[in-house]
């Protein structure tokens, strides 16, 4: 999708449609679209006065304008009340808009961006909302389709709607042109990220192994600054990494540490971000039940959500170093898995009793976490499909975040708030080191019986692997995958927390 800012005047303007915002509370809201209702002979305040609704959040109203311009329709967009306007509105107008302008198969979208009555949000923040909520509501998996693989007999030679084609800004402000120009480039850089993000955790597992994964992850930093480098099982056995080893185990498939490097010249600071890649979690010996293995390809959403972040940090020159560690496995089941009760060695030199083989993804960050720790980073931040618990606690719509540092913590937060990818804090209190004590070895990998506590103990856990260092622990276990589709979010794979992550590393600098 071709994304443009252009003063334009409307009789020259040729597209599908022109979109117009409208509130609710606009006077007289013809005048500010003179030119427009001008132009249609006054349709424009016709359709205004015989629809008293027209300006409620979420309303469309569609007119044609009957062939008298190259424009074909009109489209009024409700927002509410101007001064309840926020971004959020904004994001699911443009998704809206998305799914409505797909519906009628259209391809071509002017958007008269917002003028005057425009309040509490700024010119370039609700652009940057609205690029994102459209190409985001844009977004759907379908690449196992037969029709779009063309392999379809019947398909061939026939013409096909190839989706939304262009969205064309047409500021009402003269001098808002340049304010929209220098900020779509970013939003269109982090919704096109986070839509790959979503296509490699909605690849099924036998799409994307973890030999396939790193293909892909070289494939999509090939012409990048960012470097790739993979650590193979023999580099992973010379850095005594014990937990993604015995992990691994059970399956055919060889372990992977992935390590991606954005290094900009002078940079002021260096952040590690470390991301779960288990490609599918059976549970291992501790197998999971069937209502539970379902989605568990989703389990590697955490490294994804790394990708993410890092690609969107090099495209957009962050002035920071910024470094990617994956471990890549699969959780099965088999004659050669490790077993519950098993007693094995993190790199750190930690001894971890299996207490459930099911517990897998703390195993592996343990070693990618102390693998961290090497670069001496300002800061850890991990994400991680890590616990079911994290939506018994805190529910689908919001991850759990924990961590060492008050003001990163605070920072984080901030940042998925702005973005509207929610997190809130959990409480790691000393006294949970309790639970997570072994018998036979310093630590085992989960708490008290029935799940007590379950997403904290993984927090709690993963301290033992992080040095000195100031880190975040983000479990996404609830936000990873979704059932619950949003106009901006489709079913499946959500890309959380990259928009998140990407507004906090704004902030670095
Ligand atoms: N990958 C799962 C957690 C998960 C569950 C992520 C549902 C997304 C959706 C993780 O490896 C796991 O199985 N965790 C266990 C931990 C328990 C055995 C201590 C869990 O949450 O039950
Ligand atoms: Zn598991
Ligand atoms: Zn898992």
């Amino acid at each position: 999708m071709k994304l443009m800012v252009k003063e334009c005047l409307i009789k020259n303007l040729n597209a599908d449609v022109l979109v117009i915002p409208v509130f609710k509370d606009m006077e007289n809201k013809e005048k500010m679209f003179v030119e427009v209702n001008n132009i249609l002979n006054k349709l424009l305040s016709q359709t205004i006065y015989e629809n008293p609704d027209i300006g409620e959040e979420g309303k469309f109203h569609m007119f044609y304008t009957n062939s008298r311009l190259k424009l074909k329709r009109v489209l009024l967009a409700g927002l509410g009340e101007s001064d309840e306007l926020d971004l959020e509105k904004i994001r699911n107008l443009g998704g809206k808009l998305a799914a409505h302008i797909k519906n009628n198969s259209m391809k071509d979208v002017a958007f008269l961006s917002f003028g005057y009555d425009l309040k509490n949000v700024t010119i370039e923040a609700a652009s940057k909302a609205l690029v994102v909520g459209f190409k985001l509501g844009d977004y759907k998996y379908e690449e196992f389709k037969t029709e779009n693989m063309g392999t379809k007999e019947a398909d061939k030679g026939k013409k096909k709607y190839k989706g939304i084609n262009s969205l064309l800004f047409v500021p009402q402000v003269k001098s808002d042109l340049k304010l929209i120009e220098n900020v779509i480039k970013d939003a269109e850089i982090v919704s096109n990220n986070v839509c790959i993000v979503r296509d490699l955790v909605n690849k099924p597992a036998n799409m994307l192994s973890p030999s396939l994964y790193v293909k892909e992850i070289k494939k999509i930093f090939t012409k990048s600054k960012v470097k790739v480098k993979i650590l193979e099982e023999a580099a992973i056995k010379k850095e005594k990494m014990g937990c993604i080893i015995n992990v691994a185990k059970g399956s055919v498939e060889k372990p992977k540490l992935v390590v991606l490097t954005y290094s900009p010249p002078k940079a002021k600071k260096t952040i590690v971000f470390v991301g779960k890649g288990v490609t599918f979690d059976a549970g291992g010996t501790n197998l999971k039940p069937s209502q539970y293995i379902s989605n568990m390809k989703q389990d590697m959403g955490g490294s994804a959500a790394v990708v993410g972040a890092v690609k969107s940090a090099a495209e957009m020159k962050f002035p920071i170093k910024v470094i990617g560690i994956m471990p890549l496995v699969e959780n099965l089941i088999s004659g050669t898995a490790m077993k519950t009760g098993d007693v094995i060695t993190a790199a750190n030199g930690k001894t971890i009793e299996v207490e459930n083989t099911d517990a897998e993804g703390r195993l592996i960050l343990a070693d990618a976490l102390h693998y961290a720790t090497k670069f001496k980073p300002y800061c850890i931040v991990d994400i991680a499909t890590l616990t079911g618990a994290a939506s018994v606690a805190l529910g689908s719509r919001c991850t759990s975040l924990m961590g060492n540092d008050q003001d990163l913590i605070k920072n984080l937060i901030e940042a998925g708030e702005k973005m509207h990818e929610k997190a809130w804090q959990l409480p790691l209190f000393k006294e949970y080191d309790e639970d997570i004590k072994s018998d036979i070895a310093d630590l085992k990998n989960m708490g008290n019986p029935g799940g007590e506590a379950g997403t904290i103990i993984g927090g709690m856990f993963l301290q033992n692997f992080i040095g000195e260092n100031k880190w975040v622990h983000l479990d996404i276990g609830a936000t990873a995958f979704t059932a619950k589709p949003n106009a901006y979010k489709s079913k499946g794979a959500t890309g959380v927390p990259v928009r998140m992550l990407v507004k906090w590393m704004r902030g670095l600098f």
